[in-house]
């Protein structure tokens, strides 16, 4: 369904920024509601929010509504995300001490959709104690910030205050306005990508997981309201906008690390990461010399992350893996659920074409430990992320 952002504008010399997130609202598909200070019209007009968003410009609070409809309940109520781009320091004082006193302060007031501030002004102003407890106050009251970035000011000081990049923060409003609270409260960690175990000071071994899975697992528990750590190898992927934390690591050493310090208080572990079995033995410092004769690499199992924290895993926690095998693809998977003491696992058969590394498509199978097995045509990643975070989730319930 559209979704509806109302745009407040306040007046900071920002304000021609916000015709540029308003325009890519709008080319996300989101119908936009313009509403602007009187402070703001002395920087941008009306008429250029009018062109941008196809909707009269909201700019007087007495101003006789188009229809029956008080405007500003009715802005309120249709809002699902109202977010203020820029917010002066006077708009935020205002809106921490209860002020309503202009529409856009009377409007936020009154409505229920998420609130997003996104501050820009001087970096004294910004630093200024009084604006610091206004934006705490309006975080405890669970008002979203995109936090300002430092930089050149429009006024010539250097420091924190400069507004976000508009990009950033139509990534960051998409999120917001598309999250649901389905996962709030449970904290998924999520492993992706390829490890990579070092021969010498120039070369090392890894292979072709690209990351894209785990990826998409943890954007999508993003968007469902969890609590997401990605710990991830190597791989050419931003990482997801909203994740609580984001940890590159490079060897498989190091991701079983990570993977210990966070399993404790994780609620579902989906190990969707290319880990290497095998690590050299020694790690040569200075780089091995071409030679006439072949060379052989002593190489040693690195450590089973999956196994060792199925021993630690308590019956409160859910784990699932993944097998990605090119033979007898079910027999592998069952052994690894059964070995790993995984939930369940997702195994999918690399030689199936749309399956496994480097494509967005994926072709699995659900393997569970009293045998059951669910079957699933080609999906999209995104699409196979859903159905395993549904699916853990529900095992997770159904346990507390
Ligand atoms: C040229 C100019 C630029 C300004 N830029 C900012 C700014 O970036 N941030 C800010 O908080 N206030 C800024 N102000 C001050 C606000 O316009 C002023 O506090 C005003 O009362 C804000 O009104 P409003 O919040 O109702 O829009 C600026 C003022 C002027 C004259």
């Amino acid at each position: 369904m559209e979704k509806n952002i109302v745009v407040g504008v306040s007046g900071g010399i920002a304000a021609y920024k916000a015709c540029d997130v308003v325009s890519k609202l709008k080319k996300q598909g989101f119908k936009i509601d313009v509403i602007m200070t009187k402070n703001a019209q002395e920087f941008v007009s009306p008429l250029t929010f009018q062109t941008l968003s196809n909707q009269t410009v909201v700019t007087d609070m007495f101003e006789t509504p188009s229809d029956w409809n008080v405007e500003h309940i009715e802005l309120a109520k249709k809002a699902d995300v109202f977010v203020i781009v820029p917010a002066t320091a006077n708009i935020i004082g205002k809106i921490a001490n209860g002020i309503a006193d202009d529409m856009i302060t009377t409007t936020i007031m009154a409505t229920e959709a998420k609130k997003v501030i996104v501050p820009a002004m001087n970096t004294k102003m910004y630093h200024n104690p009084i604006v610091q407890e206004n934006i705490l106050k309006l975080k405890r009251h669970g008002y979203y910030f995109i936090e300002p970035v430092s930089g050149l000011l429009a006024c010539g000081d250097t420091g924190k205050g400069k507004m976000e990049d508009p990009t950033v923060i139509v990534e960051e409003l998409c999120l917001i306005a598309n999250q649901t609270k389905e996962m709030a409260g449970c904290k998924v960690t999520v492993t992706a990508g390829a490890t990579t175990e070092d021969i010498d000071p120039v070369r090392y071994l890894t292979n072709r997981s690209t990351g894209k899975m785990g990826y998409a697992i943890a954007e999508q528990a993003i968007l469902k309201g969890a609590t997401v750590v990605l710990i991830s190898g190597k791989t050419n992927l931003k990482p997801p906008r909203g994740l609580s934390k984001f940890i590159e690591v490079r060897s498989a050493e190091e991701m079983y690390q990570e993977v210990k310090r966070e399993f404790f208080d994780t609620d579902i572990l989906i190990k969707a990461a290319a880990v290497a079995d095998f690590t050299p033995k020694v790690f040569a410092k200075n780089k091995i010399k071409k030679q006439d004769e072949n060379l052989v690499i002593d190489l040693k199992r690195t450590k089973d992350i999956a196994f060792e924290m199925g021993q630690l895993k308590k019956s409160n926690q859910v784990m699932v893996g993944f097998a990605a095998e090119t033979e007898s693809v079910l027999e592998h998977a069952v052994q690894k659920l059964k070995k790993k003491n995984l939930d369940f696992i997702v195994s999918n058969d690399l030689t199936k074409s749309g399956a496994g590394f480097g494509t967005d498509t994926n072709i699995v199978n659900f393997l569970f430990p009293d045998g059951e097995i669910e079957k699933y045509d080609l999906m999209q990643k995104k699409e196979v992320a859903d159905r395993i975070l549904e699916k853990a989730h529900t095992i997770l319930q159904n346990r507390k």
